[in-house]
């Protein structure tokens, strides 16, 4: 067997190729990246090259222990995500975070390359996931969804009109996302504030939208984190048509806010009714 063919690395480029199909990665657009379990290191470990060139550890520029010692697969800078399945160890690889949690270095894969322009984030998000969520999420997923960055076009930067809009839209998306998504406004991407700022929302919310940029969801697995962005993209695609079609108007039938009671009482979910105010 290949490290090609270990469930974690299947699955991962299964995602990326599925993202293409969606039309949310031009370009080299979007990133994702997936904190190992025990499970997926014991598979790749003899896959894994941790001296010589191109194995040094690079600072991150600040010290994070939650994410010390994991191992995360990642997107290369400035792959297309068309690309990931066609030649994974030029445009995804593994690093390893060192025991302080300040530095990674290249394990596997990302020929001649680095993670992510956005890996601050990454690294940030996962460990906001680690310390003030639940811990089971391990996925972090960067879509340039086209309808979420339509709707950024028209809505403020506000959690209270993005997730009345997105709750309204159609009554899965509030089983999803009770507790809302987050919402930033333009930042620099790839930057550090970006990055920051995005850590204290994912601490909160399961995916955050950013501005007229595009979306970042995170979850337990790939299924689960790719379905709640396809559950965004779709909700907010569907507000978009019904508000062309009312003349440019709030659509007058959301889905109510009792509805929205109703749904979370039914699944026992705790809904963040606060974004209703
Ligand atoms: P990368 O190619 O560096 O991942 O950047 C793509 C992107 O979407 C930045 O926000
Ligand atoms: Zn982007």
């Amino acid at each position: 067997m290949g490290i090609e063919q270990a469930n974690c690395m299947r699955r991962f480029i299964r995602m990326c190729d599925d993202g293409w199909v969606e039309g949310w990665h031009e370009s080299n657009g979007g990133n994702l990246s997936y904190r190992l379990d025990e499970e997926d290191i014991r598979v790749v470990m003899p896959y894994l090259k941790v001296s010589g060139e191109g194995h040094d550890w690079v600072g991150i520029g600040r010290k994070e222990p939650d994410i010390a010692n994991a191992l995360f697969l990642v997107t290369a800078a400035g792959s297309p995500m068309r690309k990931v399945s066609i030649d994974p160890t030029l445009n995804c690889g593994i690093v390893e975070i060192d025991a302080s949690g300040s530095a990674w270095r290249r394990v596997w894969g990302l020929r001649n390359a680095r993670p992510t322009s956005e890996f601050l984030g990454h690294l940030l998000a996962h460990a906001a996931l680690i310390r003030d969520a639940d811990g089971d999420s391990r996925v972090v997923y960067h879509a340039h969804c086209q309808n979420v960055i339509a709707l950024s076009l028209i809505l403020n930067a506000s959690e209270a009109e993005w997730n009345r809009a997105l709750w309204g839209a159609m009554t899965e998306v509030v089983m999803l996302t009770p507790q809302g998504v987050g919402v930033l406004p333009w930042m620099l991407p790839g930057g550090r504030e970006l990055a920051e700022q995005t850590a204290l929302k994912i601490a909160k919310h399961a995916a955050v939208v950013w501005s007229q940029h595009g979306l970042i969801a995170t979850g337990p697995d790939f299924d689960e984190t790719f379905g709640l962005t396809h559950t965004i993209e779709k909700a907010a695609s569907i507000y978009l048509k019904a508000r062309a079609a009312n003349g440019g108007r709030v659509p007058d039938h959301l889905v109510a806010p009792a509805q929205l009671r109703e749904v979370c009482d039914a699944i026992g979910a705790s809904f963040n009714e606060d974004l209703l105010q």
